[in-house]
């Protein structure tokens, strides 16, 4: 009994000690009240003190974004489902705008705008967080694009070279590619340490599923990060999707790494803040847009650069996507998005059902910065096919009605179509700088030519294994090298038409 007074006298002292402790000290917090909620986007009433784009905290921990700021009444988008608020219900401001954890940690994973995890793992920890808005960096922090991004597709590469730091856009119709070759092009970086960043936005979560299981099986996924906000999602976490994906890839360019950013598509991305933007009762511009939908994609995309020497060197590339509906380049959306950009890759619906895979249109798609970044060796074979495939494709319109044409002609176009056919290309198997070049050796000294058209893709297949066992050298070629050494040419063309003659003659060992 003495024992359990004593004890209870030792905790009544610690508690008193404790308390007393504690300074009571009087807080001010401010709560607003929800005046409208519904489809993913709330009014709030009475939290004056709040600014723009900060961070509001609903019933149930239900967050939003302030975007609207009046008088009386804030306008807010939503970023989780909007089930369980109701009219009247408290809201608390946070004083922090919308951030996401940046850092190595997020290497490998798929996450939410706010850095959520969404691949069942552990909760990423990082030391950093850092707002998804940022301004773009400065003129005077830039540098010259001079370093190749090589996306491992031949018409790609060798037509329309991308460089690190430029913005390229990929446009076309439904279902012609267009994230094939992103998805290619980030599978290719397993080869370079180039960090690959995915936003995928308003995309079905099957698709998302699928450009996942394709990086994690070809590529490099430890140097991969997937930001989402998937078709389901409110329509403000898909709306935030690309800029979040946006500082994840700066906080490496800081670190003078190279990064590429992917963002699958900006046309859903629009649609998701045109449907907030009306929600919100901004006034309806062209197309039902609201008037600020030119700005939302420039002040993303300026954010992609080649920083100069003093800043670290690194860049972002950044591979927007666009949607087209029935080939029309000139609606509102994807003019706005070549204006800002670089240049395009046209996907053209027509290629693709005749099974001219990637369906990219040589004639509309352009690459305005990554010339000059070409690997020399490339750049010296690239700049004649360009002009012979041109050329091909205008004789090739006559040939059509059964026109009787002469024998030069006839070779020109049997020339063209080998080009055609080397430029047609499987997913998931990125050439390299050395097989292109092969590759495109083979075509501009007409080894080919004699070559059945329809084993052309087996020559493709077989060429890698066929170098690596006799002409080695070719493979190793890199993107600073220079043209190739007169007596490497020799060899390289002897080898080239042994494969040729291989798969000409015994079609059956086109493998072995
Ligand atoms: N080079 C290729 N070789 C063979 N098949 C391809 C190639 N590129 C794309 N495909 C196939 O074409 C289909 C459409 O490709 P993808 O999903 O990339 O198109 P998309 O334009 O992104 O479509 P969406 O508009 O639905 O986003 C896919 O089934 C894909 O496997
Ligand atoms: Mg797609």
């Amino acid at each position: 009994m003495a024992t359990l007074t004593n004890d209870l006298r030792v905790w009544l002292d610690k508690s008193r000690e404790r308390i007393t402790a504690v300074t009571l000290e009087p807080r001010l917090d401010q709560i607003g009240r929800v005046a409208q909620v519904g489809d993913g986007v709330a009014t709030v009433t009475g939290l004056p003190g709040t600014r723009l784009d900060e961070l509001l905290i609903f019933d149930g921990g239900v967050r939003g974004l302030a975007v609207d700021l009046d008088e009386r009444i804030i306008g807010c988008v939503l970023l989780d489902s909007d089930a369980g608020i109701a009219a009247g219900s408290p809201v608390h401001g946070t004083g922090e705008v919308a951030r996401t954890p940046i850092g190595a940690e997020l290497l490998g994973r798929v996450v939410d705008p706010l850095g959520m995890p969404l691949d069942g793992g552990a909760a990423v920890v990082t030391e950093n967080y850092s707002p998804v808005e940022q301004p773009a960096p400065a003129i005077v922090d830039r540098a010259l694009v001079t370093h190749p991004l090589a996306t491992g597709l031949l018409v790609v590469d060798a037509m329309i070279p991308l460089g690190r730091g430029q913005r390229e856009l990929i446009i076309g119709d439904r279902g012609t590619g267009k994230t094939a070759i992103a998805v290619d092009t980030m599978i290719n970086q397993r080869s370079s340490d180039v960090i690959c960043i995915y936003a995928g936005v308003g995309q079905k979560a099957s698709s998302i599923a699928q450009v996942i299981d394709a990086v994690r099986h070809y590529g490099a996924p430890e140097r991969c990060c997937f930001v989402i906000g998937e078709a389901d999602a409110p329509p403000g976490l898909q709306w935030l999707t690309p800029y979040s994906a946006c500082t994840i890839a700066e906080h490496f360019m800081a670190q003078g790494r190279d990064t590429l950013l992917v963002i699958d598509d900006l046309t859903k991305h629009a649609a998701a803040y045109r449907q907030v933007s009306l929600l919100l009762r901004r006034p309806p511009g062209r197309e039902a847009y609201p008037g600020d939908i030119f700005y939302i994609h420039s002040r993303l995309l300026e954010r992609a650069a080649k920083l100069g020497p003093e800043r670290g060197g690194g860049s972002l590339t950044a591979l927007p996507i666009a949607e087209t509906q029935a080939g029309n380049i000139s609606a509102y959306i994807p003019t706005n998005l070549i204006s800002i950009t670089d240049g395009q890759i046209y996907l053209d619906p027509r290629l693709f059902y005749e099974d001219q895979k990637p369906a990219v249109d040589v004639g509309k798609s352009i690459s305005r910065v990554g010339g000059k970044t070409q690997a020399p060796v490339l750049q010296a074979l690239s700049e004649s096919l360009r002009l012979e495939y041109a050329q091909f494709l205008e004789l090739e319109v006559f040939t059509r009605f059964g026109t009787m044409v002469d024998e030069r002609t006839r070779k020109i176009i049997e020339h063209g179509r080998r080009i055609r056919a080397v430029l047609r290309q499987p997913q998931f198997a990125p050439l390299a700088l050395g097989e292109q070049v092969a590759l495109l050796f083979a075509v501009s000294k007409g080894v080919l030519d004699d070559l059945p058209l329809d084993r052309v893709d087996d020559y493709r297949a077989a060429l890698h294994e066929w170098l690596a066992e006799r002409c080695s050298e070719a493979l190793a070629l890199d993107d600073q090298a220079a043209a190739m050494a007169p007596e490497l040419e020799e060899r390289l063309v002897a080898v080239l038409i042994a494969l040729a003659r291989s798969l000409g003659s015994q079609p059956m060992s086109a493998q072995a």
